[in-house]
Parts: C-alpha cells; sequence; structure tokens
C-alpha cells in the first residue's frame, strides 16, 4: 500500500516536471524525442514479439520459480508457483515499452548488449532483434523461466542471444568478461538500492562514449529513486533521462551534464 502510493505520488512529480519536446534545447536529447521515442511505427519484428507476448499470456502452464527479491529467514531467494501467462503479463515489457527498447537499439546499433533480468525472454527479444547484428547476453537466476526463454528464442531462429543462467551477481563480473566494451545494457531485475548501484557502476566500467544503460523500475521504491539520482550524479555519466518507467544514462563527451524528464507515453 505503501509503496503504491509512493509511486503514484512520484508519478505525479514527475508528470508534473516532465517537459515535452518543445522544451527542449539539446539537440542530442530532441533528436531523441522525435527519432525514436515517438516512433510509433509497427514492423514485422515488434508486431511478432507482441503476439508471442499474448500467446504466452493464456498460457496455463506452471513454473516453480526462484524470487530472488523475496528471500525469506537466511534464504535470498523463495520458490513460488507461476503460471507463464501471469509472468508474461506482469513481468515482461509491455509492447509500448519493448517498442521504446527496440527503436533505441535500432537507432545506436550497439555491437555488444547486456541484459539483467531474461525472465521469458521479451524485452531480449526486442533488443535482439532491434539489431541482429549485436552479441546479446542476458542473465537470469530462474531455470525453469530461463528454459521458457530459450524456447522462444528458438521460435524466432535467433542466433545472437546468449544467455547465463545464475544469480546476477554471481554471473555479472564473467558476463563483463566475454565483452570488451558494453553498448547497450538493460538493467532489469533486482530493484534495490545497493543491487542497482552495484551493477550500474560495474557495468559502466566497460562503457564507451556511445553507449547507452536502460534502468527499468527506477520510480519503484524509495530506494531504487535514490540509487537512480546517485547513478545520474556519476561524473561519467553526461545525460540522464527519466521517462518514468526507465531511465536512461548517455556518456557522450561534448555533452554537458544535464538531467531530462520527457513525457513518453
Ligand atoms: C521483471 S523480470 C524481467 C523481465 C524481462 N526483462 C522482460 O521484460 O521480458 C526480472 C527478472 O530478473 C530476475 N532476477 C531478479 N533478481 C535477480 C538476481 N539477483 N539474479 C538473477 N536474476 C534475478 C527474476 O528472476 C526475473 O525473471
Amino acid at each position: 500500500m505503501i509503496g503504491k502510493l509512493t509511486r503514484m505520488y512520484s508519478y505525479v512529480r514527475y508528470l508534473l516536471s516532465a517537459r515535452t519536446k518543445y522544451g527542449i534545447h539539446s539537440p542530442f536529447v530532441y533528436s531523441l524525442v522525435t527519432e525514436v521515442f515517438e516512433n510509433h511505427q509497427a514492423n514485422a519484428d515488434t508486431e511478432r514479439i507482441k503476439a508471442l507476448r499474448n500467446r504466452l499470456k493464456r498460457s496455463k502452464r506452471v513454473l516453480e520459480v526462484t524470487d530472488f527479491g523475496s528471500g525469506r529467514g537466511n534464504k535470498p531467494y523463495a520458490l513460488h508457483f507461476r503460471t507463464v501467462g501471469n509472468l508474461a503479463a506482469h513481468s515482461a515489457v509491455t509492447p509500448s515499452r519493448g517498442e521504446l527498447l527496440y527503436n533505441l537499439v535500432n537507432r545506436f546499433r550497439p555491437s555488444t548488449i547486456l541484459e539483467l533480468g531474461t525472465s521469458l525472454g521479451i524485452s531480449t527479444l526486442y533488443l535482439s532483434t532491434g539489431n541482429p547484428y549485436a552479441k546479446v547476453i542476458t542473465i537470469e537466476g530462474c531455470s525453469t523461466t530461463s528454459e521458457v526463454a530459450r524456447e522462444n528464442f528458438a521460435e524466432f531462429n535467433l542466433t545472437n542471444i546468449k544467455m547465463l543462467t545464475g544469480r546476477f551477481e554471481d554471473v555479472l563480473p564473467a558476463a563483463l568478461d566475454q565483452l570488451a566494451t558494453v553498448d547497450f545494457a538493460f538493467i532489469d531485475g533486482h530493484h534495490e538500492y545497493e543491487p542497482t548501484k552495484n551493477y550500474a557502476r560495474m557495468i559502466m566500467q566497460r562503457v564507451t562514449e556511445n553507449s547507452v544503460i536502460v534502468i527499468d523500475d527506477i520510480h519503484w521504491s524509495a530506494g531504487m529513486e535514490k540509487a537512480w539520482k546517485e547513478i545520474c550524479s556519476l561524473p561519467q555519466v553526461k545525460v540522464s533521462i527519466d521517462v518514468f518507467r526507465f531511465g536512461m544514462l548517455f556518456f557522450r563527451e561534448g555533452l554537458s551534464k544535464q538531467h531530462f524528464g520527457i513525457r513518453y507515453r
């Protein structure tokens, strides 16, 4: 209840302060808004992923999932039974946010993409099809969920995805060792203050000035808002953009350090 109220308060604050494209003076951010954020054209890839998500939403297949966010006692995780339908409806990116990921990847053409939190692989499909030439590494802690993601990748015949199964805290260092640079990262799991800050800092050791990092659920809790603010203030970050559900970080030399709250549908 308190969490919901905090999020509602954050949303109202965001709506009151977020700019439209008319209030943006940075040419880099203006072109991002007009050419990427406002590009709502469906294409064969995004339509196919949307159709898969709708099909999965109807699935009654039951999975025993390992949930790393709600451990009890001395266990850092809990086991729950959830249907694939429930995961597709509540954990996967919505078509609108998936389209934004797709368009970002399509625009920046990263050679390497790193994702934390695969779940059923819906966001991974947007990232991977957005640039089929990229090497994609995605990490998921729950082995039963990652089996379904693997089936989805096979259905799309995608050969550019490598999935690592394990806890982010254990697997991320090895994943980073496989990437000379991280050109695009999507952090979508373990939405807590310390872990989010740590993952972002670790990834930032491999970014170049053309890299992009997207963090999901930056207003999920007071801890996530604190982590987001502190990450934005790191000297390496040049431009940070808040579209409420996502936060985006850019590292380009030549851009003056600036933060933007921008309305996104
Ligand atoms: C919101 S879901 C990801 C949704 C996915 N990106 C999509 O949009 O289709 C978050 C995932 O992160 C995984 N996760 C959370 N904390 C984790 C951790 N510490 N290590 C590994 N996986 C974790 C969960 O098992 C869950 O599947």
